[in-house]
């Protein structure tokens, strides 16, 4: 079993990263002498494909427990999938005792961990993600948000959970798309941390699901889990370099917004065109030499193919942009990179953005 430990000063939990890293899990809550029951929060499509495996492993743990199902998508990541969770606590008792359970991609680790820092002023959480994204990314750092109608992830918390168990046989029934979304997320990790991973990304072939062997994709994903532990370690609240996790995401945010329908751009697909145009900016501010801007970019190419949608608006585009929450006054706080594997922030004046909007967007026609 691998295992990563996320160290934030105050506090220290554990990763664990195998293809069965479930079959610990009702191992590793009886150690908890503490613990009263379990609520499990998943979404109905990773409860049909998935409730046996982990109905089973949650009976071993001996605890009374219940299971909370939101609506598969980002459509439950509101006040809504929030208040579902909480009400559940409450009929069920939960207290700080109890442990909430998440089972399933970033939306389920999101409402259910601010469900659980919320109620009771804080229960224990564990997090079980079952997307490439998730398992990557969004199940570790403790940040755990809702949208507003006014913007996404716009209400939130930063907590740290109790553990985290990345199981790559939950993988298996993965849509190849959602694949390649949490491909994006992985590249963002090493574009800002990592050259080797990178180049080692840029090889992947063009299918990933089922041709990326077991020792591969564990070796992968503990080298992006001990990444983003690193940067969560050094900075829990995101007054410095957390936010180089926003890598390609000012852009990547703003192509979501503008295309308005989720199922126009994955989350991921989204960013790796906003870390196409965030090379580009890097390239056109000096910081970033020529040879490894292009290098950077044919990687990125090469491993996603998407385009923006005909008629793209550059002024709808830059609208998205200015609400960004990065911006301070008539600058940008933009994360650019000096090479591959070395990002750093500055603040980019919004008005040169305006006027090379549509030459930087070019980079991805
Ligand atoms: N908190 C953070 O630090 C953080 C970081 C990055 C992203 N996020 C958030 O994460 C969310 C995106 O997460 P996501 O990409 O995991 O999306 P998601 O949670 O919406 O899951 C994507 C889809 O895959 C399905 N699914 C999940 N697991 C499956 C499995 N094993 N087999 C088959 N289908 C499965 C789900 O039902 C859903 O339809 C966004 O809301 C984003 O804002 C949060």
């Amino acid at each position: 079993m691998r295992e990563v430990i996320v160290d934030v000063g105050s506090y220290r939990y554990p990763v664990f990263i195998d293809r069965n890293a479930l079959s610990f899990f009702p191992e590793w809550v009886k150690n908890d002498k503490s613990a009263n029951r379990i609520l499990l929060v998943t979404d109905e499509m990773v409860w049909k494909d998935l409730g046996p495996v982990i109905s089973k492993r949650i009976d071993e743990t001996g605890l009374p427990w219940s299971v909370v199902k939101l609506m598969p998508g980002e459509v439950s990541k509101g006040w809504d999938g929030l208040r579902k969770v909480i009400d559940r606590c409450v009929i069920d008792f939960l207290d700080k005792r109890s442990f909430v359970v998440s089972f399933g991609g970033g939306v389920v680790g999101d409402v259910a961990g601010l469900a659980s820092a919320l109620y009771f002023r804080g229960t224990k959480f564990v997090q079980i993600p079952t997307t490439l994204l998730s398992q990557i990314d969004s199940s570790i750092g403790g940040k755990f948000s809702i949208n507003h109608d006014e913007g996404k992830n716009l209400v939130g918390v930063v907590r740290q959970p109790q553990g985290v168990f990345c199981d790559i046989s939950l993988l298996d029934q993965l849509p190849e798309r959602q694949w390649r979304n949490g491909l994006a997320e992985m590249f963002k990790a090493s574009i800002i941390r990592d050259a080797n991973l990178f180049d080692r990304l840029s090889k992947w072939p063009a299918e990933l699901k089922g041709a990326i062997s077991d020792e591969e994709l564990l070796n992968v994903i503990m080298r992006c889990v001990q990444i983003k532990a690193a940067v969560v370690g050094e900075d829990e609240h995101e007054y410095g370099v957390r936010r180089h996790l926003y890598f390609g995401h000012t852009f990547g945010h703003a192509f979501e917004l503008y295309a308005m329908r989720p199922e126009t751009f994955l989350h991921g697909e989204a960013v790796s065109l906003g870390m196409q145009v965030a090379i580009e900016v890097s390239r056109r501010l000096g910081h970033l030499p020529d040879a490894e801007a292009d290098r950077a970019l044919k990687a990125l190419k090469g491993q996603f193919p998407f385009r923006l949608p005909e008629n793209f608006s550059m002024e709808r585009l830059y609208r998205a942009i200015i609400h960004d929450k990065k911006v301070e006054g008539d600058k940008i706080r933009f994360i650019l990179l000096r090479k591959i594997g070395v990002a750093f922030d500055e603040l980019v004046s919004l008005s040169w953005i305006r006027d090379n909007l549509e030459s930087l967007v070019s980079v991805i026609k």
